[in-house]
């Protein structure tokens, strides 16, 4: 009997472990033979832990879980069946071109990542090097960290500057908040993202890679020293990878809990040891970046979804998706929603498919107020723009940010003006201090909506004013974007600011 039961941090949050165990214990009370592999999360949140057992060569799913559930597994018609996991409406929809392999393999395991298609970029990328770039560039991959600046121009950059060494540094400092994309990438198929980081060495002539993972991630962070040792057991890093005249290795950092660390530069000096703080650019990463070096700085989703490019040829990618948004975006669906999780579907659906359809609506069963896109930074979006196609151009055609796909619904209780206050503070709390209209700009914003609470309606212009000097003279996008959900509040909801609720509250 085959089993299959996560060990995704989310799914162990939610009881994994001992759901584990506790079929372990079952089947040796029945003295039935079980294999049980810990799998990555499927990505739907709220049905874990998702059981799968293989009855007919078919992977049946049972979720959520709990230990007193297990014993009834081993009998027919479970009250917690769902049939086949691949048939589930929410997996069958799906375009899973990154997330291909996450929830189906063992994580750790080099021959289930072999049997489902693993290393073929790899092996494509050094039978031809000098493709790898064209490719990248031609499959219109952008940065999935946020910025979506093209992937293939980034590459070219470092490849074609000239230097002794030269460095890929992968970005899992995922800190935008309801964002859990390159965590359940790592814990469910590191070796992609190892082998999207060889594949980038390759292209611009790195021998040396890094991948910096927030300390928050701690199963993240052993996922990967597992898979980093096995690869470099087998020859997949090292000298002389799969058997070719070219070297590759890499190596786990760990960050030490600043959202500005996830910024590339204030990364690159806390990898060198320094204080996280942010450096003016230019010199772009790409021609000075780590000690000084040519450095690809890529997040994890953009890494990991080279191998697939790779594999199947940059036209199969680009046919994905919508304008210059090209190829699929794994969305993380959360907040208050029915059903939460990871989804990964090509750009071009529209905000409302995605909340009302994907996400089936609020968990409390109350009208969507906004709807918050692309972590702490992303503007709030009303019911009103839900026509807009997930794509770069497009929300930033409505004042909004795609970002790292997090998306945050919130029902008609939401009070706007306190979610601004939020963002201001939030802003402070995290702004590295290097330049004025973050480090002082940000405790200003949070004084200023606190003088608007209190009934001050002169202070909304101030904040406007204010906004927009941290937008055009912030250094990087914490202090740049922090008025994004503060504007998008005060557009969308005035009435929050300044309606009778809180002239009421400031009277008493
Ligand atoms: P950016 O637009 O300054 O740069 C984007 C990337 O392109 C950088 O790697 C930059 O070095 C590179 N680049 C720019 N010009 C280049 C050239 N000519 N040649 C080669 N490379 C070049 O944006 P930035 O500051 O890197 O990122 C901002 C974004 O980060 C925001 O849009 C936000 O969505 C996102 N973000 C993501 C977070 C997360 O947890 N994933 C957290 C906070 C922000
Ligand atoms: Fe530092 Fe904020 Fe300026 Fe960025 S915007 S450099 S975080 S002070």
């Amino acid at each position: 009997m085959r089993v299959w039961v996560p060990i995704d941090a989310a799914a162990r949050a939610l009881g994994a472990d001992d759901v584990a165990d506790a079929i372990r214990r079952e089947a040796a009370a029945r003295g039935v033979e079980i294999t049980l592999t810990r799998n990555g999360s499927r990505g739907m949140i709220w049905l874990e832990p998702l059981v799968e057992v293989e009855i007919d060569g078919v992977r049946m799913g049972f979720g959520p879980m709990t230990p007193e559930d297990v014993p009834a597994l081993f009998d027919p018609g479970h009250p917690r069946a769902l049939g086949p996991v691949d048939e589930l409406p929410w997996m069958k929809a799906q375009s899973r071109l990154t997330f291909a392999r996450v929830g189906v393999i063992d994580p750790l395991s080099l021959d289930d990542y072999q049997a489902h298609g693993g290393l073929a970029g790899l092996r494509a990328a050094i039978a031809a090097p000098e493709v790898i770039v064209q490719a990248v560039t031609d499959s219109g991959l952008r940065g999935r960290g946020g910025a979506g600046f093209p992937t293939g121009i980034k590459w070219a950059t470092v490849a074609r500057a000239a230097a002794e060494r030269k460095y890929i540094v992968c970005n899992a400092d995922e800190g935008d908040s309801g964002t859990f994309a390159d965590r359940m990438l790592m814990e469910g198929d590191p070796f992609t993202l190892i082998e999207g980081m060889a594949i980038a060495g390759l292209a611009v002539g790195a021998v040396q890679g890094y991948v910096y993972i927030r300390s928050e991630y701690p199963d993240a962070i052993r996922a990967m020293e597992s898979a980093i040792r096995i690869a470099r057991g087998s020859g997949v890093l090292g000298t002389g990878i799969l058997g070719s005249a070219h070297d590759f290795d890499m190596e786990v950092r760990v960050g030490a809990g600043a959202y500005v660390c996830g910024e590339e530069t204030s990364l690159l000096n806390s990898l060198e040891g320094r204080r996280g703080t942010v450096r003016a650019k230019p010199p772009i990463p790409a021609l000075e970046g780590f000690l000084g070096r040519p450095t690809v700085v890529n997040n994890v989703l953009s890494l990991a979804t080279v191998p697939w490019i790779m594999a199947n040829g940059a036209e199969a990618y680009a046919a994905y998706g919508l304008g210059r948004s090209r190829g699929t975006m794994p969305l993380q669906i959360a907040g208050n929603v029915r059903h939460g999780g990871l989804y990964e579907i090509a750009f071009g659906l529209t905000l409302g498919e995605i909340v009302e359809h994907i996400a089936g609506g609020t968990a409390s069963g109350r009208p969507v107020k906004a709807v918050q896109v692309g972590g702490p930074l992303g503007a709030y979006f009303p019911p009103g723009l839900f026509d807009t196609p997930f794509g770069y151009e497009e929300f930033a055609g409505k004042d909004g940010l795609v970002g790292h796909a997090g998306i945050v619904v919130f029902d008609d209780t939401a009070d706007m003006r306190a979610l601004a206050r939020f963002a201001m503070e939030f802003c402070a709390v995290e702004s590295c201090g290097k330049c004025t209209p973050c480090r002082i700009g940000s405790v200003r914003g949070v004084e200023t909506i606190d003088r608007i609470a209190a009934g001050d309606l002169d202070a909304i212009p101030i904040l406007t004013d204010l906004c927009n000097t941290m937008k055009w003279g912030s250094l990087c996008a914490l202090g740049g974007f922090a008025p994004y959900p503060v504007m998008s509040a005060l557009t969308h909801w005035p009435e929050d600011f300044t309606g009778p609720a809180h002239r009421k509250e400031a009277a008493e």
